[in-house]
């Protein structure tokens, strides 16, 4: 039998030491550095597939005091790996100056207890919230200088460092770096995606078919983590407006400088799709027990077909809630079609629901219909789902039908997803 690697938790030094996977670094710009790691074959917080893996980001800057943003959250944890690594771009792991925590996710800060056997006298920049989780999370309590809007660190050599904080982008004590020199902003989770990043690490580097994908991985990033705080993600796109900002290093995914102004208005974007209107694009969430709601969905599915609109369709249990998650969030239209399941709905969708729920997916124009047996049931846990998370999304009448659909049933299904196009179409244009 073939071993299987089992990783039951984000643990990046885990998968890193058992995969074999390696840091790299690439320049940025004036004394600065990124180092890289690809990383696949777990879920993101335990919890979220990433089926093109995901770079960890962190960023070296070398004034006359050097400084790492975001750590080294690809690093194994061997003292000897890391001295090989910094050896490229002449920097002793000992010499590090001020390491500056963005935010304290655990894969972006996990290593640091191997970092502080290398270099006991860092002197750790972060938010105030961060301090507090330093000592949760790893019994921290000395050698921490606490950042807010108003402080400046100056490491030498004309690179002034500014900080915002942007709480709740992703964690509450998450902040921002911008090196006033170089105009970079280290943007921590803001700006970022899931993705590995080959060699051509800037999105002037990248065709526009390469960056369709970041896009869709940006989409499957946001919406999967940082989705339920859109609002504060507005906040920090307003306070970080002012910025002069010509690079965008962000602590997933590729670094933006030829037009950082098509990431942030992504990311704008991105915030407006919570509320409701995205895309002319309608997702299809379906389950079926014996195939009664398949047959209909079939139907569906050719009607869909015939209308000029792009469709998204997805059964549960099968599709991860992740990619289902993505695809909601870039469609203004949400078909729903699942059997009663025990007076209730098909559990699967439920589970679906509650997710796009906790992640604020609100305002949807949406249409269910389902087969039913014994009884009917499903309405009323879908009524409590919208009701308990304020999804606020606005139901044509419902099909529902006893065993199989029967001809009348399929020409409802019918009117009502033309119905549905229509309004999507509505709603969605310019
Ligand atoms: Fe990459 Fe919120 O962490």
């Amino acid at each position: 039998m073939d071993e299987t690697v089992i990783i039951l938790y984000y643990d990046i030094k885990n998968i890193f030491m058992k995969e074999g996977m390696k840091m790299n670094i690439t320049k940025v710009t004036d004394d600065t550095y990124q180092l890289l790691a690809n990383v696949r074959g777990f879920l993101f917080e335990g919890l979220w597939e990433i089926p093109n893996g995901v770079s960890i980001n962190s960023y070296i800057i070398k004034g006359e005091k050097t400084a790492i943003i975001d750590g080294f959250g690809g690093w194994d944890g061997a003292a000897e790996s890391l001295y090989d690594l910094l050896d490229e771009i002449d920097v002793k792991p000992e010499s590090i100056e001020y390491l500056i925590i963005n935010h304290m996710e655990p894969d972006h800060s996990q290593w640091l207890e191997d970092f502080n056997k290398i270099n006991p006298n860092v002197k750790i920049v972060c938010s105030k919230t961060s301090a507090d989780l330093l000592e949760a999370f790893y019994n921290q309590t000395e050698n921490i200088i606490i950042a807010n809007d108003d402080f400046e660190l100056d490491l030498g050599n004309g690179h002034k460092l500014s900080f915002a904080m942007v709480p709740n982008v992703h964690w509450p004590d998450s902040m921002v770096t911008f090196d006033l020199l170089t105009k970079t902003l280290f943007s921590c989770d803001a700006f970022g995606s899931f993705g590995e990043v080959g060699e051509n690490k800037f999105d002037d580097m990248l065709s526009e078919e390469e960056l369709a994908f970041y896009e869709a991985e940006a989409v499957r990033y946001y919406s999967n983590i940082i989705g339920s705080f859109s609002m504060f993600v507005k906040r920090a796109i307003d306070k970080c407006a002012p910025l002069p900002i010509e690079i965008i290093a962000p602590g997933h995914g590729i670094m933006w400088r030829g037009n950082v102004d098509r990431i942030i208005s992504d990311y704008s974007r991105y915030v407006e799709y919570q509320k409701g209107i995205a895309k002319e694009e309608i997702t299809l969430i379906w389950g079926s027990m014996y195939g009664m709601t398949e047959k209909a969905v079939n139907h569906a599915v050719k009607v869909l077909e015939g209308e000029d609109i792009k469709v998204n369709v997805h059964r549960v249990p099968d599709t991860d809630d992740g990619t289902i998650l993505a695809s909601v969030w870039n469609s203004t239209g949400v078909i729903l079609a699942m059997p009663t399941y025990e007076y209730k709905m098909f559990p699967a969708l439920a589970c679906t629901l509650e997710e796009l729920g906790r992640k604020k997916a609100h305002g949807r124009k949406a249409f269910r219909f389902g087969s039913y047996g014994w009884s009917g049931g499903a309405q009323k846990q879908l009524d409590e789902i919208m009701e308990n998370h304020k999804m606020n999304w606005e139901f044509l009448e419902p099909v529902e039908f006893k065993g199989n659909a029967k001809e009348d049933d399929l020409n409802l299904i019918e009117q009502r997803i033309k119905e549905l196009v229509k309004e999507v179409k509505a709603i969605t244009k310019p």
